[in-house]
């Protein structure tokens, strides 16, 4: 048999790009293949384990990657105790029990005033928010950041930030599992910052948070009750920027929503 000649560098690059590979996560290579046969890693050296300012479950210790339900209730366990945006925060830099971290560069945990009275909340980083550690800061970001000002809104006087706080490879959607490890930490974030308008920015958003299957067709711009626990907050979805980037003729409904969160802030 003839064997094959070696690919060049554009022949490989293009292979990356299509298989959804389109940054470099570290200046070497990591061979995972001989990692399996490695020792597991609790036979290994511990590694050094960062300060934590709350009780952290097994999960949070460097421990291989529980199953999703363990990780569901060890995310809840967690995001429960945090008293504050900072320990929350804190305490989802040292949580393990979501493989997105080990793809992402960094956590994206939000941005804005958490005084605000207003909280937006997108899906999930990507590229550009994965670099910079804030959410919405490529085109879409750019996009949001114009319709919130046509309601007199910016960064200081709204709050930003995801159900996902890790960037998934090669943006891909979350799988159900991911979502539903992030969500505890997502629902304690809202809880925490405590608006009175929390607008859930595109499909995933509003259907994890508001527990509805309906598509945003027929939930955008109409008022829902987000239950923290202790509080109702008026929730309206509308339209995720990325999506009115593709199909800006979308964005006289959109306006009519910024018009009705506008007016909820008067009111
Ligand atoms: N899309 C999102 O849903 N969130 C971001 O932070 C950026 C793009």
């Amino acid at each position: 048999m003839i064997p094959e000649p070696a690919p060049t560098v554009r022949e490989l690059l293009a292979f990356y790009l299509e298989a959804g590979v389109d940054c470099a996560l570290a200046e070497q290579p990591i061979d995972r293949l001989a990692e399996l046969d490695a020792p597991p890693p609790a036979a290994r050296a511990a590694p050094a384990e960062p300060p934590r300012p709350v009780a952290a479950p097994a999960v949070m210790r460097g421990e291989a990657a529980p199953a999703p339900d363990v990780a569901i209730s060890a995310a809840r366990e967690a995001a429960r105790t945090a008293p504050t945006l900072e320990a929350l925060r804190e305490l989802m830099q040292h949580f393990e029990g979501c493989a997105l971290k080990h793809t992402a560069t960094r956590l994206v945990f939000a941005d804005g005033n958490p005084q605000a009275r207003i909280m937006f909340v997108g899906e999930a980083p990507g590229r550009d928010e994965d670099i910079e550690g804030l959410p919405f800061v490529g085109r879409s970001g750019k996009l949001l950041d114009l319709m919130i000002g046509a309601i007199g809104l910016n960064r200081s006087t709204a709050y930003i930030s995801n159900v996902i706080p890790w960037r998934p490879p090669g943006n891909r959607t979350p799988t159900p599992q991911e979502t539903q490890i992030c969500l505890p930490f997502i629902q304690r974030h809202i809880e925490l910052v405590n608006p009175d308008v929390l607008v859930t920015l595109g499909n995933p958003s509003t259907q994890t948070l508001l527990s509805t299957r309906e598509g945003i067709m027929r939930t955008r711009g109409r008022w829902f009750e987000y239950e923290t626990g202790t509080r109702a907050i008026r929730a309206l979805p509308t339209f995720h920027p990325a999506y009115l980037l593709r199909s800006p003729s979308y964005k006289r409904l959109a306006w009519q929503d910024l018009r009705a969160i506008a007016k909820a802030l008067a009111g």
